[in-house]
């Protein structure tokens, strides 16, 4: 689908891009020349993923200990990625959180751990990334991944929904404040692509809940669930040097599903108070390491 050097010369890094569709979207671009820089809370996971990079692609890879949720944190490694590696020419915004929930059983905190991570943590790395960008004049180009939710909403994942829509309008809006100065902001809003870390936390197996994969495969017009190659293309695609015009948008990328089947989790309304405990359950043990 590319040239195999599209990106010789690109840097870019990648919030959560350790596992999951973060790092779907590093192979992808590493394997199309880029420079990647992932980000995560875990050193020892990001350091994999790079080395896998170096592995299977020669890729310039490199991983940085970061938990977006502190600001100086974030400010920290984006001067030290700029004084030791150069400047970013990309910000890919992956790294989230989420959990199923109903909404009047959240705990503050638990509002919190979502909307820390998704909502606050991608405006800080997006705003000191930006800041570097605007003092130098320099070009750059933003993609943040969303959800088909933010033009549904989603019950049993509030906070998920609200920062995610958040993101969309954060998109739209530097959108237009810095397109003048050369930096194009877009969004992917993908359907479902299995991950172990969304599909522990988001669909864990549940009376009524077994079959829910197969299903929405079946459901979905193309009669497949996402993979990271197609998040990974859609992402080469947006971010490609010589895309300049593209701008503002936030792009779907399931198959037609939210067309055909509108919002996601509505099954979780038949489910009583034993399954939201073992949700609860099954999603906290995912974060153990
Ligand atoms: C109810 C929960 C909960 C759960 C945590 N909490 N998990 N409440 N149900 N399943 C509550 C806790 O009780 C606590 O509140 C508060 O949240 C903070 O919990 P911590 O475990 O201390 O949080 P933290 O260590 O910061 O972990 C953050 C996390 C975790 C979001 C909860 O799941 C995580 O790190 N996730 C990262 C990976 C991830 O989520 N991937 C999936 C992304 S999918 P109290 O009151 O008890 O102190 C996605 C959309 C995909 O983003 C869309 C696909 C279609």
């Amino acid at each position: 689908m590319f040239q195999p050097d599209l990106y010789a010369g690109q840097r870019i890094l990648i919030t959560g891009g350790g596992t999951g569709l973060g790092l779907a979207m590093a192979r992808k671009l590493a394997s199309l020349g880029a420079e990647i820089h992932l980000c995560g809370r875990r050193l020892d996971v990001v350091e994999a993923a790079a080395a896998q990079l170096k592995a299977d692609f020669g890729a310039a890879a490199f991983a940085h200990a970061l938990d977006i949720r502190s600001p100086e944190a974030v400010q920290q490694t984006i001067e030290d990625l700029w004084q030791n590696h150069g400047p970013l020419t990309a910000l890919v915004n992956n790294a989230a959180g989420n959990f199923v929930s109903r909404t009047e059983d959240l705990s503050v905190n638990g509002f919190h751990a979502i909307s820390d991570i998704v909502f606050r943590g991608t405006f800080y790395v997006t705003q000191a990334v930006g800041r570097q960008w605007i003092a130098q004049r320099l070009p750059g180009a933003v993609l943040s991944i969303v959800v088909t939710w933010v033009d549904t909403g989603a019950p049993f994942v509030v906070p998920s929904a609200m920062s995610k829509a958040g993101l969309d309008a954060m998109t739209k809006s530097l959108a237009v404040e810095w397109g003048p100065k050369g930096i194009r902001c877009n969004a992917i809003a993908p359907g479902v692509i299995p991950t172990q870390g969304a599909s522990s936390r988001l669909r864990p197996g549940i009376q009524g809940n077994e079959d829910s994969a197969a299903r929405r495969q079946a459901d979905n017009p193309m009669r497949r669930l996402g993979t990271g190659e197609d998040i990974g293309n859609l992402a080469a695609f947006i971010l490609a040097p010589g895309n300049g015009w593209l701008n503002g948008q936030t792009i779907t990328l399931d198959g037609g599903d939210a067309l055909a089947n509108g919002a996601y989790f509505t099954e979780y309304q038949r489910w009583g108070d034993e399954d939201w405990a073992r949700a609860k359950q099954q999603a906290i043990s995912a974060n153990q390491p």
